[in-house]
């Protein structure tokens, strides 16, 4: 899939944005603060309805403007998708293909998917298990509607489980309702876990292979998932549970409690990793990422760079844009230097000053 275009109007600092991209390797450079990240942020929300960092629809539109406009145009098997996301302030957002309105933000899936690296993924290993959670959800919701629409059940029963059992502390006579929350719990809950198991078992695969390759052959890399529980004993453990998630007034079981386990040997790399091992690691489970949508989209899917290589030392620059050199990348930096010393194909490039982009 290739992004040929994108409009934006009243989108972050831009007041009126139109860039045309090019396959292969689009370069965005720039001094800070001028805009850069916020272009492949409306890259991100056009493909998936979400900002990559999280941020609020309202935070995403111009300052002292009531909405924003995104307009970006996809070409995918010859054929051509306009997509256009209409951000208000303070009413849901409004999503259209090819001009005809969608009510789900499920039927944007698959015209356009985005592999979003940035600076944070380096430390994803050595964070926390949110981190590592959200980089599973992010990728999983992308590619499967059936887990998108399993995880915000779960999450909004979640958070309605762990309301009552706040409620319960002063109303006793609701504890009978809490099998009703447990019930639909854990059967969500399954089928999160069972999908997680699934795809985390197929990316370990790849990443094994990537990282032997980036460590030239040194290093054996080991994903696993490390789930709070099995679909199996999720039922079980979380009735078990119940007495301690009284008193503490929260749900202490469950696939909301889940990780990844890294390992290089015999050592858990979360935890006794150097920095060096870590940040390759989470290289090569980005690149995996890539790999990975390919395999399952039977596409190349859009790979959004955001700063990134200035972060990786040459050899692991040299790595990174030799092997996508197949798919379209929109890259982010402040200066040229690292690609005119690594001699690499540009095949646009723009500047990006204040709110406005120059084609160079
Ligand atoms: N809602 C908004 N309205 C107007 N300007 C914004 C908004 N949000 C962020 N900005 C501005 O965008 C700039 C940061 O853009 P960004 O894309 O992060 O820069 P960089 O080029 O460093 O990636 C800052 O100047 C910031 O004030
Ligand atoms: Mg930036």
């Amino acid at each position: 899939m290739l992004i040929k275009s994108l409009e934006l109007k009243s989108f972050r600092n831009y007041e009126n944005l139109s860039v045309a991209f090019t396959e292969g390797t689009n370069i965005l450079f720039g001094d800070n603060a001028q805009g850069k990240t916020n272009i492949l942020e409306a890259v991100y929300v056009s493909g998936t309805t979400k900002s990559h960092k999280g941020s609020k629809d309202r935070d995403m539109i111009q300052f002292e403007k009531e909405e924003s406009h995104i307009r970006t145009l996809v070409e995918k098997n010859e054929q051509e998708f306009q997509i256009d996301v209409h951000l208000k302030k303070n009413r849901s957002k409004g999503i259209a293909v090819n001009r005809i309105p969608i009510k789900k933000a499920s039927s944007l899936f698959g015209i356009l998917n985005i592999v979003f690296f940035s600076p944070e993924d380096l430390n994803i290993i050595k964070n926390g298990p949110s981190q590592r959670r959200r980089f599973l959800d992010l990728e999983l919701c992308q590619l499967d509607k059936i887990y998108l629409s399993d995880l915000a059940n779960y999450n909004k029963i979640l958070n309605q489980r762990n309301k009552l059992l706040k409620d319960i502390v002063f109303r006793r006579e609701l504890l009978d309702t809490l099998s009703v929350w447990d019930m639909q719990l854990v059967e969500y809950g399954q089928r999160i876990i069972c999908r997680r198991s699934a795809f985390l078992e197929e990316l370990g695969e790849i990443v094994y292979n990537i990282h032997k390759n980036i460590s030239g052959n040194r290093e054996e890399l080991i994903l696993t998932y490390e789930p709070n529980t099995s679909a199996e004993q999720f039922e079980t453990e979380l009735a078990a549970a119940r007495e301690k998630d009284l008193k503490y007034c929260q749900t202490s079981v469950g696939p909301h409690r889940d990780d990844l386990l890294f390992q290089i040997g015999d050592a858990d790399i979360r935890k006794f990793g150097s920095q060096g091992q870590q940040r390759t690691s989470a290289l090569s489970l980005k690149m995996s990422e890539i790999q990975m949508v390919k395999k399952l989209i039977h596409d190349t899917p859009v790979l959004l760079l955001d700063d990134v290589l200035s972060e990786l030392d040459s050899s692991r620059q040299n790595y990174l844009l030799a092997s996508i050199h197949d798919i379209q990348t929109i890259i982010t930096c402040t200066g040229l230097d690292e690609f005119v010393k690594n001699r690499f194909r540009i095949d646009r490039v723009f500047e990006v000053r204040n709110g406005q982009v120059e084609l160079k």
